[in-house]
């Protein structure tokens, strides 16, 4: 990842986060993966009156990139305020695409503070089946 490429990663997970729907939680959350080929592919969370039926920010951009045609990312950018980690079932989610993706966690409020993880770091043993 370039560092220009790294700067429109932070930005485009800031502007998701602008679109979240969270009337319930009012926890916004803004994801954005690169993929690959260098495209940046974003989601927001998706609340609901049914609570349970709420989806996180990481997979709707998992599943926009991966309806897109995407299966390989270079990074994953996450913007909370407080630049809080993924959920257990997010790092499950990508762990399906990806070993040791980076992950930029993105304090919303100061989007310069940036702390850089790992998918490998934040999943240890993750489930697998494959032959
Ligand atoms: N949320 C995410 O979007 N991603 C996570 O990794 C954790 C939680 C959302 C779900 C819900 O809309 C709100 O944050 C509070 O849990």
């Amino acid at each position: 990842m370039t560092a220009s490429e790294r700067f429109d990663l932070i930005r485009h997970a800031c502007e998701a986060r602008q679109h979240a729907h969270a009337p319930y939680s009012k926890f916004l959350v803004g994801a954005a993966l690169l993929t690959e080929s260098g495209e940046i592919i974003s989601g927001c969370n998706v609340e609901n009156a049914s609570y349970g039926l709420t989806i996180c920010a990481e997979r709707v951009a998992f599943g926009t990139a991966v309806a897109a045609g995407h299966r390989r990312f270079q990074a994953l950018a996450i913007a909370t305020s407080g630049g809080h980690a993924p959920c257990g079932a997010c790092r499950q989610f990508a762990a399906e695409f990806c070993e040791g993706l980076p992950i930029l966690l993105i304090d919303a409020e100061h989007p310069d503070h940036v702390t850089e993880s790992n998918l490998c770091e934040l999943l240890p043993g993750r489930f697998e089946l494959r032959p």
